[in-house]
C-alpha cells in the first residue's frame, strides 16, 4: 500500500495563542495590526496562525488520501525531519504554511528534496516567490503576463519610486497572505494618504509594503488543477462585492474576511461559476494558466484576478497552497471551484495527489488504508 506523508501546520487552540511560546517571531509581523490601531487595544494574536489549518480541514484532508493510500501524520514542527526521515513515505501531500521567516512555505518541500522523497505541489523556489508579491509581478511582467505597475518601499526613503504609478494606489505587506495588513485604508487617493498608509504598514508589519496602481474592476478567483497541458481552470469564482456592506469598497480584504462575514449572517461573496460571458472567461483563464505556468507553480493553485480600467484581466496574487477547508459553509474558494466542477472534496484531495504521483512516476496502489495518528 502506497504510504503518504501529510504535511501539515495544526493551528493552536485559542488559548495556547496567548501562551508564551506563542507567536513571537513568526512570520515578522505581529498579529492583527489592523484593530490594534483601529481601538488601540493592544495587538492580539488572533490572526496569528490565520493560514495555518483547523483539525477540521486536517482530519478531512487524511480522509482523503486514506482512500488511496496509509496515511502517516507529520505535523511541520521541530521533529518533522527527523520523522520524515524516520517514516520514509512514498509520497509527501503537503499543505503546510510554515513556522518561520519569508520563505517558512518551502521549508517543508526543500526538507522532502533533501531526503529526496518526492511531494505534492510546487517546489521551494515556486514557493517563495508567490510568497514575494513584487517578486512574483517581476516574474509575471517579464513574461509578460498583465499585473497592476508597482513599486517597493522597504523604507520611508523609498517613496519617491511610487510617484512613476498613477494615482488611486493600493498599499499591501510584500509577505503577507489572508489579508493580514489589507484594509480599507490601503486604498489611497492622495499621495498624503499613501505616505501615511506606507508608514503605518512599514512600522507594523515590519516588511517592505508593495505599492501598485488599484485595478478597478471585477475580481475573480480561478482554482488550477493540474500540470502543463492537463492543467485546467475549474469553474471561474466571481466577487460579489455587492454583498457588501453600503459604501465598502469592492476590496476583499480584512473586513470582508474577517469582520463583516458572520457565520450568523454569512456574505454571499462568491459566484461559481462567474456571471460573465465566455470571452472574459476565456481571457481570465489564459493570464490565469500563464500565471500558473511562468511562476512554476505545479500540481495545484489558487490565482487572484482583477479587471482593469479597459476591462482586461491582471493577476492579483498567487497562492501555491491554496485554502482548502472543506465545509461547504465556509465559502472556501478551491472547494468550491471543483464542486461547481462536480468533484467532491476527496475527489479534489485525490486529484492533487494524483497530479503529484504522476510527475514524480510514483505508483499509487489505490487501495484503501488507515489513517495513523502522529
Ligand atoms: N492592485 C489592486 N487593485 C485593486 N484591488 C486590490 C489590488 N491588490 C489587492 N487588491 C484587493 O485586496 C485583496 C487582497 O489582496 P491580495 O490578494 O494581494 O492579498 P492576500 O492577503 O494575499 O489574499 P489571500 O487571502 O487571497 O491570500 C484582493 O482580493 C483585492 O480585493
Ligand atoms: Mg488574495
Amino acid at each position: 500500500m502506497t504510504r503518504i506523508g501529510f504535511a501539515y501546520n495544526l493551528k493552536p487552540e485559542p488559548p495556547e495563542l496567548s501562551g508564551p511560546t506563542g507567536a513571537a517571531g513568526r512570520n515578522q509581523s505581529p498579529a492583527d495590526g489592523e484593530q490594534s490601531r483601529q481601538e488601540e487595544d493592544p495587538p492580539s494574536v488572533s490572526d496569528e496562525f490565520a493560514e495555518w489549518d483547523s483539525i477540521e480541514t486536517i482530519d478531512a484532508v487524511a480522509d482523503a488520501l486514506s482512500e488511496i493510500g496509509e496515511v502517516i501524520r507529520l505535523e511541520a514542527n521541530e521533529e518533522f525531519p527527523e520523522r520524515l526521515r524516520a517514516e520514509g513515505p512514498d509520497i509527501v501531500f503537503n499543505i503546510a504554511e510554515g513556522r518561520y521567516g519569508v520563505n517558512r512555505e518551502a521549508h517543508v518541500p526543500a526538507i522532502c528534496e533533501f531526503y529526496g522523497i518526492p511531494y505534492s505541489g510546487s517546489d521551494p523556489l515556486a514557493l517563495s516567490i508567490c510568497l514575494d508579491k513584487a517578486r512574483t509581478k517581476e516574474t509575471l511582467a517579464y513574461h509578460g503576463v498583465p499585473t497592476a505597475p508597482f513599486a517597493v518601499v522597504s523604507s520611508m526613503t523609498d517613496l519617491p519610486a511610487t510617484r512613476k504609478l498613477s494615482l488611486p494606489l493600493f498599499a499591501k505587506p510584500i509577505h503577507e497572505g489572508s489579508s493580514k495588513g489589507i484594509t480599507e485604508r490601503n486604498f489611497c487617493r492622495t499621495w498624503d494618504e499613501l505616505e501615511a498608509q506606507t508608514a503605518f504598514l512599514l512600522e507594523t508589519y515590519r516588511q517592505p509594503v508593495i505599492v501598485e496602481e488599484y485595478l478597478p474592476g471585477a475580481e475573480f478567483t480561478c482554482a488550477v488543477l493540474g500540470n502543463g497541458r492537463e492543467a485546467r481552470v475549474l469553474p471561474i469564482v466571481g466577487m460579489n462585492f455587492a454583498s457588501l456592506p453600503d459604501g465598502a469598497l469592492p476590496i476583499y480584504g480584512f473586513e470582508a474576511k474577517w469582520i463583516w462575514d458572520r457565520p450568523e449572517r454569512p456574505l454571499q461573496m462568491f459566484d461559481c461559476p462567474a456571471h460573465i460571458d465566455d470571452s472574459l472567461a476565456k481571457a481570465i483563464e489564459i493570464v490565469t494558466l500563464d500565471a500558473y505556468r511562468v511562476l512554476g507553480c505545479r500540481d495545484w493553485s489558487r490565482i487572484d484576478v482583477r479587471l482593469d480600467a479597459a476591462g482586461d484581466p491582471n493577476v492579483v496574487e498567487v497562492n501555491p497552497l491554496p485554502g482548502i477547508l472543506p465545509n461547504p459553509a465556509d465559502n472556501s474558494c478551491f472547494p468550491k471551484a471543483a464542486r461547481a466542477a462536480g468533484m467532491s472534496y476527496n475527489e479534489l484531495i485525490q486529484s492533487c495527489l494524483r497530479f503529484a504521483a504522476a510527475r514524480q512516476s510514483v505508483a499509487l496502489d489505490e487501495s484503501p488504508g488507515r489513517a495513523r495518528a502522529a
